[in-house]
This record gives C-alpha cells, structure tokens and sequence, in this order.
C-alpha cells in the first residue's frame, strides 16, 4: 500500500472549488434517467451521453475533481475511438469506479438492505487500477420508518463498508465510503440527525477496528435533512448547521475531505446547502460535492438524446458544475444562478 498516493488522491478529490461527478448510474438506474427524457437506454445512447458530459473541457478541468465510472463506462470508448477514461484524465481530472452490487434485501430485517460486493472484489480493484481507476465508490443505504433502521442493518452496513474500504487501500484505491441515511419518508429534521449521528460514529468505529487509514479516505454523506414528506421544513440554515453539528460529533480531523451525495435534493437546494455550510466554515475538512442527479438532471433534460443539443446540454452541465464549485468555497450566490 502507498499511503503517500492514497492521500495525495484523496486531497486532489476534494480540491477547493472541485467535486467529484457520479456518473456511476447502474444501467437500470440510468434506465429511469432515460425514461423520464424520452430516451432508448441502448449502449450506444450511454455512451453519447457520458461522452459529452467528460468532453465538457472547462467544466471538467476547473470544476470536476473526479468522476465515479459503471463498470461498463470505464470499459468504454468516444465515438472517435479515444477511452473514456482518456477523457477524464486529458481533462485533469481523476477516474473513479463503482463497485458495490448494489443493496440487497437483509435477512430478518423487514424494509432493510444490506450492499453486497465484497465476493471478488480484490481481484476487481486490481483489475480496475490497471483501467485507469485511482478512487472508487460503495455506497450503504440506511432507511429511516417507524422502527428501523435496527442495530443489525447498521452494524452490517459499517462493516460491509469497512472491508471494502481496507481492500480498496490494499490496492493503492481510495475508498469513497458512502453511508447514505435516506431523505424518504416522514421525519423530521432531529431523527435524520440522530440516525446519522449513529450510522457515522458505527462507520467510523468498523474503520478503525479494520484498519484503514482515514488519510487516504473521502467521506461522502447525505446532509441532515427532514424526510421528503416530513410538514415542517428545514431552512438552508438549519440544514447548514445540523449537518456540521453531527460531522463535528463523528469525523475524525484525520480525514481530508466530505463530498456530499444529493440524495434528491433539487439542484439549487443542494447547492445552497454546499454553499452555506462552506460559508460557515471553521471546520478541519474540505467539503465539496459528489453529486449526481444534481449535477446531471439539467444537462439530461437539454440534451434529450438529440445531437444537435449536445452544445446546450455541456452548457447546463457547465453551469452546475461551475455553481458547486464556487459551493465549495463559500462563494455562491442565488443571483448567480439567475444571472446565468
Ligand atoms: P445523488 O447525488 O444523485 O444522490 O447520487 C450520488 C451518488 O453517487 C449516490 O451513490
């Protein structure tokens, strides 16, 4: 293991005024993202779309510190025939792969998941970083209902992440750990906080039991946030400082940087959000974004699988990255959006 590597990775991840782009849809989620603008989910359309998302030049030199590839995305080629993990790096930036299988429903634990993957993962990590990969993602999914998440989903959870975590860094791979406590549902804005509170001190406890090094790791978690259906509703403010409040309580200073997902967050909330925790400042991480539906839900919408709209959509894309990147400095503004 190169920890030096592994740390100088993870700061260049969370560089100020850069974030990452998770570009990491499974092709039955990218199929819901097609759907809903009216687009065929072929191989081809995937990647059309991911290439004119990575050939988006300025957006991706100064804004984008790194994309989270599918294992098909990482595998494939531009239409001239240039990889699309070329792409990446003659833009600056760095490839990174998903590699959980996705959450599975947990044995005795009605409603509950549990992320599968572990099963061959280190020859897939080493197969991986010789693609090109220098970061990847697994993502844990807690959902909050009356009477979950248990013990055990959590328990499970952090120790699935933990030993993806170690076999990432064995592998000279920074390990994006991502415990996401979900925005459905109808809770309010303390219980997301307690539950987060729990599922990070219990990821940060199998982290440490299992060895891994937290310089050589990015955080990516939601922000505490009430439930969509919850009736009261939380000002950026609130969210800004409940969110650091419950980061202070469980993140070690150790770790370089937070890059947070969206969630389901509208774009200009999740920007707001970035944005005014930034600007509140003060604590020992970098803090940046990790989005996808916030960073990609504009440029789908322009792009609509037309080629004469490619330009429009880079323009969308653009946009919103230039937005979170300026988040993640504290230096946004609403009237930039309008001005835009
Ligand atoms: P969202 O920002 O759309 O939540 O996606 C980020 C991600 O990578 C989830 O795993």
């Amino acid at each position: 293991m190169n920890i030096d590597q592994l740390t100088e990775v993870a700061y260049a991840l969370v560089e100020p005024g850069r974030g990452i782009l998770a570009a990491d849809e499974s092709t039955s989620t990218i199929q819901k993202r097609f759907d809903a603008i009216g687009v065929e989910n072929t191989q081809d359309n995937r990647r059309a779309y991911r290439e004119l998302l990575f050939r988006t030049e300025t957006a991706m030199r100064e804004n984008i510190s790194g994309v989270i590839l599918f294992d098909e995305t990482i595998r494939q080629s531009a239409a001239d025939g240039t990889s699309l993990v070329k792409l990446i790096q003659d833009a600056g930036s760095i490839p990174g792969i998903k590699v959980d299988a996705g959450a599975k429903p947990l044995p005795f634990c009605p409603g509950e998941t549990v992320t599968e993957g572990l099963d061959g993962l280190r020859e897939r990590l080493q197969e991986y970083y010789a693609l090109g990969a220098r970061f990847a993602k697994w993502r844990a999914v807690i959902d909050i209902a009356d009477g979950i998440p248990t013990w055990t989903a959590v328990k499970v959870n952090a120790h699935a992440l933990a030993r993806y975590a170690a076999l990432c860094q064995e592998c000279d791979i920074v390990p994006i750990v991502e415990p996401e406590v979900l925005m459905d549902g109808d809770h309010d804005i303390q219980r997301c906080a307690d539950v987060t509170e729990w599922v990070l001190k219990t990821v940060y406890a199998e982290l440490y039991e299992q060895r891994v090094i937290l310089e050589g790791t990015v955080l990516k978690p939601n922000m505490v946030v009430p439930g969509k259906k919850c009736p009261t509703k939380a000002s950026v403010e609130e969210v800004a400082e409940r969110t650091i409040q419950v980061l202070e309580r469980c993140v070690p200073v150790a770790v370089p940087g937070i890059a947070y997902l969206s969630g389901g967050q509208s774009d200009e909330e999740a920007t707001a959000h970035l944005d005014a925790m930034n600007k509140i400042g003060g604590f020992p991480w970098h803090m940046t974004f990790s989005y996808g539906r916030a960073l990609q839900a504009a440029p789908q919408k322009a792009w609509s699988g037309k080629s004469e709209n490619v330009p429009a959509a880079q323009k969308a894309f653009a946009h919103r990255a230039r937005m979170n990147g300026l988040a993640s400095q504290g230096d946004w503004s609403a009237d930039q959006e309008k001005a835009a």
